[in-house]
C-alpha cells in the first residue's frame, strides 16, 4: 500500500503568514504540522509515502523530512506545477503509486481519537480488497466541504463538492483510501467549474461503481482542516492540551516508527539527543528508556 500527503496549493487563505513558506511547514504547537498527516498514514502501515509540494517549497519538506530513514519510512517527493485540484495528485503519483492501492492525506489536516489506528487498518485492508473509504465528520458549516449523504444504514448514497445546499452535516475529510487502479479513474475526471479536478468528482466514480464505503468519524475524534487562523489555534490548544495531560507527544513519527520495530534504538536516541532542549525530545528519550 502506498501514501500520498498532498502539501502543494498557493496558501492564500493564510498571508501575510505563507508569503514566505508553506503552510505545511508551519507549527500546530509543538510539531511542524506536516507530522500529523505523516502519522495518519503510518498508523495505517503505510511506509512508502510521496509528498507532493510546490517548486518552492520543496527544499523546505527535504530539508524537514529528508529520505524518511529517520522515521522509519520511505519518502519521495514530487512538484505539483499548479494548484489544479486534489485528484490530480494520483497522476501526478501514477508511476509511484504503480499497481498498488493508495491512501491519500491532505497535508493540513489533522486527525485524532481513540481507535483512530483501527479505522484506518480497516481502510487499507479494504482498499486492498477494492474498496474505497471516505471518512466523514459533522461539521456545523457544511457548505464549506465536501459532503456525503448517507442512508439509515449509514452507506454512503451521494458526495458533493462545497453545496448550496447540503443534503448533510457530514464533511468528507481529507483522507482518502483507493484500491489499485486510483491514477486511471483520475484520469476519467474532468475539470469542474472552478476549473479543478475535484476528488469529491472521484470518490462519485467509484460511489458510482459501489465501490465507496463511507466510515464516520464519531464524537470520540477530533479533525481539523486547518486552513484559517482560527482552525490553525484551536487544533494547537486542543494539542497541547492533551499532551500536557497525558504527558505524552501525539503525532510524533519517531515513536510511532520505534514501536513498530521501524527504526532502531540508536537511531531514536540521536533524535531525543538532537532535540534535547525540549519537551519533544524528553518525550523521546522517556519513550527510549521505556524499552530498556
Ligand atoms: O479538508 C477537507 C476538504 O478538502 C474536503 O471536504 C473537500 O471535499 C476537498 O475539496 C478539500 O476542500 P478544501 O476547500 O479544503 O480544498 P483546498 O483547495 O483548500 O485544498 C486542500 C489542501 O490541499 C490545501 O492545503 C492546499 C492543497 N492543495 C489544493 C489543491 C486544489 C494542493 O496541494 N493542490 C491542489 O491542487
Amino acid at each position: 500500500m502506498k501514501g500520498i500527503i498532498l502539501a502543494g496549493g498557493s496558501g492564500t487563505r493564510l498571508y501575510p503568514i505563507t508569503e514566505g513558506i508553506s503552510k505545511q511547514l508551519m507549527p500546530i504547537y509543538d510539531k511542524p504540522m506536516i507530522f500529523y498527516p505523516l502519522t495518519t498514514l503510518m498508523l495505517a502501515g503505510i511506509r512508502d509515502i510521496l509528498v507532493i509540494t510546490t517548486e518552492t517549497d520543496q527544499p523546505g519538506f527535504k530539508k524537514l523530512l529528508g529520505d524518511g530513514s529517520k522515521f522509519g519510512v520511505n519518502l519521495e517527493y514530487i512538484i505539483q506545477p499548479s494548484p489544479d485540484g486534489l485528484a490530480q495528485a494520483f497522476i501526478l503519483g501514477e508511476d509511484f503509486i504503480g499497481d498498488e492501492a493508495c491512501a491519500m492525506v491532505l497535508g493540513d489536516n489533522i486527525f485524532y481519537g481513540n481507535g483512530l489506528t483501527k479505522l484506518l487498518v480497516s481502510a487499507r485492508e479494504n482498499a486492498e480488497a477494492g474498496f474505497a473509504t471516505n471518512f466523514g465528520f459533522r461539521v456545523h458549516d457544511p457548505e464549506r466541504f465536501g459532503i456525503m449523504e448517507l442512508d439509515s444504514e449509514n452507506n454512503i448514497v451521494s458526495v458533493e463538492e462545497k453545496p448550496a445546499q447540503p443534503k448533510s452535516d457530514f464533511a468528507v475529510t481529507g483522507l482518502y483510501f483507493y484500491p489499485a487502479g486510483v491514477a486511471e479513474k483520475a484520469k476519467q475526471v474532468r475539470p469542474s467549474d472552478r476549473g479543478e479536478l475535484e476528488i469529491t468528482s472521484l470518490n462519485d466514480i467509484y460511489l458510482q461503481e459501489g465501490k465507496l464505503k463511507g466510515e464516520l468519524l464519531g464524537s470520540g475524534f477530533s479533525w481539523f482542516d486547518t486552513g484559517t487562523f482560527d482552525s490553525e489555534m484551536d487544533a494547537a490548544v486542543m494539542i497541547r492540551a492533551i499532551e500536557t495531560n497525558q504527558s505524552r507527544v501525539v503525532a510524533c513519527p519517531e515513536q510511532i516508527a520505534f514501536e513498530r520495530g521501524w527504526i532502531s534504538c540508536e537511531q531514536l536516541a540521536e533524535r531525543a539527543e538532537l532535540l534535547k532542549k525540549n519537551s519533544y525530545g524528553a518525550f523521546l528519550k522517556k519513550t527510549l528508556e521505556a524499552a530498556k
